[in-house]
């Protein structure tokens, strides 16, 4: 039976609703390795030593099985290498359908042996991306509820120094 499972992602920061799918992941696999894609391609506001840093000081207290880490290259290779046999995504709406679709089929063409997971945020972050935050903080408003309070803190301080 498969227990390591891989959550991938941007974590551009952080949001409540990616703590929601640890949460919900954390109590169906051993270990969850909790993972930066590390993207010189696609512009970030963090950076992956900052991304990985706020995500330490949240998840690690709360959760006793995690992994924080980076990687980059293929998916399915970083999960091989990590012993990983599922890769966790969350699945928000009918319109992240077709990305995950394509992205959990091609994964698994390119390794039949790897499964992907798809989780359902709680109904309250099923219109939170971090895209949006980062939006919302930039032009000024409330993210409180949406992101840790540290990610708010974090937030203000980036846009402030812009
Ligand atoms: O949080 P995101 O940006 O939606 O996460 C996307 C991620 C990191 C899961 C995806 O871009 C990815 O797996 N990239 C690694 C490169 C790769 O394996 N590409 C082929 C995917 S079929």
């Amino acid at each position: 039976m498969g227990t390591r499972a891989v959550y991938p992602g941007s974590f551009d920061p952080l949001t409540n609703g990616h703590i929601d799918v640890i949460d919900r992941s954390t109590r169906l696999f051993e270990c969850v390795i909790v993972s930066v894609l590390t993207n010189p391609q696609k512009e970030a506001l963090f950076s992956t030593e900052e991304r990985l840093e706020i995500m330490r000081e949240i998840l690690l207290p709360r959760f006793k099985n995690i992994e924080i880490d980076s990687f980059h290259g293929l998916l399915v290779d970083y999960a091989r290498q990590k012993k990983a046999q599922t890769i966790v995504r969350g699945i928000r709406a009918v319109a992240d359908y077709e990305y995950e679709f394509q992205m959990a089929l091609m994964n698994r063409r390119l390794a039949p042996d790897i499964e992907t997971v798809f989780m359902m945020p709680s109904e309250n972050y099923s219109y939170l991306s971090s895209r949006l935050v980062k939006e919302i903080s930039a032009l000024g408003g409330f993210v409180s509820g949406l992101v840790p309070p540290l990610v708010e803190e974090q937030l203000i301080r980036k846009l402030r120094s812009k």
